[in-house]
């Protein structure tokens, strides 16, 4: 069944607006279009960060492999065959300290795999996991999008990209920390994008 992966990184869980956005949306999709919804909230189960043994192991072919090398592999394994597996993908995104959560920094680290999700070939680096579309939640307490400040949105397109997924839309609430008013309106026009992003 083709399935939804919904990935949270919000501090706060599911009560962090960024999880909020991305739940009212993953769930509206699940509903019409029967898709199976699956979530990780990579705040309250964060993947181990990459070391030394963890990228010798990644580069060392299957068979020569110890014990250890192995573990750390099928930690890395099972993130890429779970978003393998889904054909839409939901990242709920707040901007800390001007950049992306570092749990999803590190979660980004166990899906970059040579040979696995991207192979280098004569023109450059090819993506292997094609065929999806992304949908990014972006919650901000300023107002960065368009501008110099927004190091996010680069970031997270061209690593998509450079795994496969080169379809990926933002949808940003921003200025939630510029006055009652200003949040409602960024929250609200938020809303109303998700109801006609999941009809
Ligand atoms: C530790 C921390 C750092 C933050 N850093 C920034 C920042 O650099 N720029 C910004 O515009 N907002 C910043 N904010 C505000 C958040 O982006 C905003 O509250 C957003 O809603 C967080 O999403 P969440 O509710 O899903 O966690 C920060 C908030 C926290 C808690």
């Amino acid at each position: 069944m083709p399935t939804i992966l919904q990935l949270n990184t919000s501090l706060f869980g599911d009560s962090g607006q960024s999880s909020r956005l991305a739940a009212g949306f993953a769930g509206a999709l699940a509903k019409s279009t029967g898709r199976e919804l699956k979530v990780r909230d990579l705040a309250a189960n964060p993947v181990s960060h990459l070391t030394a043994e963890r990228v010798t192991a990644f580069g060392t072919p299957a068979s020569e492999r110890t014990l250890d090398q192995q573990r750390h592999v099928a930690e890395s394994d099972a993130l890429i065959d779970e978003l393998r597996e889904a054909d839409v993908l939901v990242l709920g995104l707040p901007m800390y300290n001007f950049g992306v959560p570092s749990t999803l920094k590190a979660y980004f680290d166990h899906l970059a795999r040579a040979g696995v999700t991207f192979r280098y070939t004569a023109e450059g680096p090819v993506g292997l996991l094609t065929g999806k579309k992304a949908y990014v939640f972006a919650t901000r307490g300023g107002q960065h999008a368009g501008t110099a400040t927004d190091l996010q949105t680069d970031y997270v397109r061209l690593f998509l990209r450079f795994i496969g997924i080169s379809d990926v839309e933002f949808i940003y609430a921003e200025g939630l920390a510029l006055g009652e008013q200003q949040r409602e309106r960024a929250l609200a026009t938020a809303v109303e994008t998700i109801s006609r992003l999941a009809a």
